[in-house]
């Protein structure tokens, strides 16, 4: 952030000295020109003042400004002690903005004493034309797999047919607002935006803008402020594993879904499924070891679904759920018996079919050397199966 380097050291300092028996008592002026100015950088705002005036003698003492500032009807300030003249920082334009400033006086010029001057104080509100009810409703902003943002809205409630909505953005980095180039539409009205290529956007403030047009009336526009690392939506984890060790242990591995988010910044929960119960898991690693909880189940199957954990992100959506994989220890025997039984019925029939033939062929053979035989072929059946 280029700040003004401004060393307010030795300028404007204003200092009211009255000698009342020997003790001094010393005054200080707050600064002067305390102003909230707007750049149109949708809520990215400078809090600016000058320094108050200078006297002669206390020229070498040190000035700190002491800046308190919030959105109207948020109840904590932020404060901030500087020597500069201008702060800058991101608000809701949604909101009106207050601030106060005060001076403080270095203690080498005080004698060790706290002095300050009152506050001077300064607000601001957008002035913004149109009725509550143009303003879009539900905003949602998702930021899928921390490579493109999409946002999506519903017109407001009292609207024209013909309004239409256009969405601005900007972040530090970038020169001045820009429009969305790549509209959701519905019956030709946007209601969305896709952004993508936003580089180095994150752990910033982004700021969002979506105001509209009618012919019939203004529109009021909608203000969001986001930081685009904590509205990841990641992509679920792939390439699942399951096997059993030991006859108890359950051991469960994935991959961290393909992407630009580093590993280390997941955070994972595991839905485990056995017979009829399941149960949920957590890690930050990819892998998991856990027992069964029946000893003969016969269905053991797992999926996972991912997050930013709390290290790369204050907060995060989680991902999709993954596919189920199964634990192919079972299925793969259960597969066997469905392999085999078709072939052995089918080798059934091929032999009852030779022994009609065979009857049809030879009339003359009899019934106690039929019946042989078809006891023949069951036995030979049955060591087949
Ligand atoms: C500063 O404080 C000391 C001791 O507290 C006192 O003796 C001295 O007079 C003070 N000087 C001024 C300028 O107030
Ligand atoms: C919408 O906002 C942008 C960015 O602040 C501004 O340049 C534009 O003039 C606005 N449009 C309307 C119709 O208010
Ligand atoms: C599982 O089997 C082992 C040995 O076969 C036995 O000691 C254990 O009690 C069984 N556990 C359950 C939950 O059935």
């Amino acid at each position: 952030m280029a700040l003004m380097g401004v060393d307010t050291r030795c300028l404007g300092l204003f200092l009211l000295c009255t000698i009342t028996g020997h003790s001094l008592e010393i005054k200080v002026n707050p600064p002067q020109d305390f102003e909230i100015l707007d750049p149109g950088l949708l809520g990215y705002l400078y809090l600016q003042w000058k320094p108050p005036m200078v006297m002669e003698k206390f020229k070498k003492c040190t000035l700190e400004y002491e800046l308190k500032y919030r959105n109207v009807d948020s109840g904590s300030w932020k404060t901030i002690i500087t020597r500069n003249l201008i702060y800058k920082d991101g608000f809701d334009l949604n909101k009106g903005i207050e601030g106060k400033i005060r001076t403080h006086l270095s203690e080498p010029c005080t004698n060790g004493s706290e002095v300050q001057s009152p506050w001077t104080e300064a607000s601001y509100w957008i002035s913004d034309e149109g009725s509550l009810g143009t303003k879009i409703q539900d905003m949602k902003c998702i930021y899928y797999n921390w490579q493109y943002l999409v946002c999506s809205w519903k017109p407001g409630k009292t609207v024209h047919s013909d309004t239409n909505y256009t969405m601005f953005f900007w972040y530090e980095g970038l020169d001045h607002a820009l429009q969305c180039a790549d509209y959701l539409q519905d019956n030709e009205k946007n209601i969305g935006c896709k952004l993508s290529n936003l580089d180095s956007s994150d752990y910033k403030d982004f700021f969002i803008r979506v105001n509209g047009s009618s012919k019939l009336e203004p529109i009021r526009s909608s203000y969001v402020v986001l930081q685009l690392q904590n509205i990841v939506k990641p992509l679920p984890p792939e390439f699942l594993h399951i096997s059993v060790e030991n006859s108890i242990d359950i051991r469960m591995k994935w991959s961290a879904p393909g992407g630009p988010i580093p590993p280390r910044c997941y955070t994972y929960e595991i839905m485990v499924r056995e017979d009829d119960i399941s149960w949920e898991s957590a890690t930050d690693i990819n892998d998991m070891k856990l027992k069964r909880r029946a000893n003969e189940s016969e269905n053991l199957c797992f999926f996972v679904r991912c997050k930013i954990n709390i290290y790369c992100a204050d907060d995060g959506i989680w991902s999709e759920w993954s596919e189920e994989e199964c634990w192919a220890g079972y299925t793969g025997s259960d597969s066997k018996i469905i392999f085999i039984v078709p072939v052995c019925l089918f080798f059934i029939l091929l032999l009852l079919l030779l022994c009609l033939v065979m009857e049809k062929e030879e009339p003359e053979p009899t019934l106690s050397l039929h019946v042989d035989l078809n006891k023949e072929v069951y036995a030979y059946e049955e060591t087949l199966c």
